[in-house]
């Protein structure tokens, strides 16, 4: 007896299978990241070796995130500065203080502990391995620290502020106006609605941080992308 279907039709209830099949897993992972917190690290603040304090340094001192993280404009990693940025001003200032003698066992030789090691800070934030991040990306097109990592200028202690889970990334790569700055904006800690004036004309009805992104991303064609290929290689 002939074959009525061509043959093809045999692999259709197949090709259906493995097409439902896919969808759904595509909904469990958007489930997974969407709606369950499981991988939010939020409040994760580790103890560090030198109780450093970025609330006096940046908000009482008023150093600039750059004096110290030297390279967040200008490539992917952040750097944690070394004993030597530290060194600058300790070897005068503080010098007895007890809470620094980790710093005189890596710089001061002519401290009794002296090793000349680097100090170990406990990293705070981690991407995975599998995941692509780039700083500079960010900073140069508008994004300050202050929406991926909190107000740090007021930590005493550094901890995680915002979940950095796939989800969260993704719901400003579709809507950036919400953080969108003008560049020298990016390290000011007390940006709000009252520092919009200086950027908008007279009667152009932007008012806000966010009218104010929405006309920067127009204005220099900021589109981050949502495909998987961007933060997964
Ligand atoms: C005087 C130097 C200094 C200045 C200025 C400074 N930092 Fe830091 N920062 C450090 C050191 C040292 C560490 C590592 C120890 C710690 O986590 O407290 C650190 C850690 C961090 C971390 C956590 C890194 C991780 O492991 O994930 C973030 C985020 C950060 N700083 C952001 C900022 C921002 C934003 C500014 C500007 C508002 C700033 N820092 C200014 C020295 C500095
Ligand atoms: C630009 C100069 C400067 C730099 C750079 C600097 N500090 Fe300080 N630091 C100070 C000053 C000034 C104080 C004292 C502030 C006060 O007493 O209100 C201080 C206070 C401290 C204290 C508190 C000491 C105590 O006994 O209360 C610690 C700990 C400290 N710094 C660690 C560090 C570390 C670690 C680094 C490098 C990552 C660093 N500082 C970089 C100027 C600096
Ligand atoms: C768009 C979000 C975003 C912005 C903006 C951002 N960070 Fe980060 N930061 C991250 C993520 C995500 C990580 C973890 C990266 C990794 O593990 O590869 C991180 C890690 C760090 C680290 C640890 C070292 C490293 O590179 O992994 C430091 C220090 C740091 N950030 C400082 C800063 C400072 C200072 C600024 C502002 C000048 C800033 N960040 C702006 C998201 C951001
Ligand atoms: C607060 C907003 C915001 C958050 C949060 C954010 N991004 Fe972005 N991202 C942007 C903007 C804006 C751009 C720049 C788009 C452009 O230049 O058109 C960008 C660009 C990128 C790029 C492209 C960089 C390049 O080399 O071209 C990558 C990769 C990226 N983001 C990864 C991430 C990852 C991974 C996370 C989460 C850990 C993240 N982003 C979180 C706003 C954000
Ligand atoms: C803007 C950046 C960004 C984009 C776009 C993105 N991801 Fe992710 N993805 C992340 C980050 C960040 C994590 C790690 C989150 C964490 O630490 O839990 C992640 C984690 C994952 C994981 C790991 C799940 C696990 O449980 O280990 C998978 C799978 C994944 N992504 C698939 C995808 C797919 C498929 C797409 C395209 C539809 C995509 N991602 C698009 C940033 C992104």
């Amino acid at each position: 007896m002939a074959n009525f279907f061509p043959r093809w039709s045999n692999l259709l209830p197949l090709k259906i299978a493995f097409c439902a099949g896919t969808a759904l897993a595509g909904v469990a992972l958007a489930f997974a990241y969407y709606a369950t917190p499981k991988a939010t690290t939020v409040g994760y603040q580790p103890a560090q070796p030198i109780p450093f304090s970025h609330k006096i340094h940046v908000d009482q001192l008023g150093l600039d995130c750059r004096y110290c993280h030297s390279f967040v404009d200008v490539s992917g990693t952040s750097n944690v500065p070394t004993g030597n940025t530290c060194w600058n001003c300790h070897q005068h200032v503080q010098k007895d203080s007890p809470k620094l003698a980790p710093l005189h066992k890596s710089m001061n030789v002519s401290y009794e502990g002296y090793d000349g090691k680097p100090i170990e800070w406990v990293r705070v934030h981690k991407a995975p391995d599998y995941v692509y991040f780039n700083h500079s990306a960010h900073v140069n097109r508008g994004i300050s620290c202050q929406s991926c990592h909190g107000d740090v200028d007021k930590m005493e202690v550094v901890f995680q502020a915002e979940s950095h889970s796939m989800a969260w990334c993704i719901d400003c790569h579709k809507a950036p106006e919400k953080h969108l700055r003008p560049l020298e904006e990016v390290f000011n800690f007390s940006y709000g609605d009252k520092d919009v004036a200086k950027y908008a004309k007279a009667n152009s009805g932007i008012k806000t941080t966010e009218d104010l992104g929405l006309k920067l991303k127009q204005q220099f064609d900021i589109k981050p992308k949502t495909s998987c290929a961007t933060c997964h290689h």
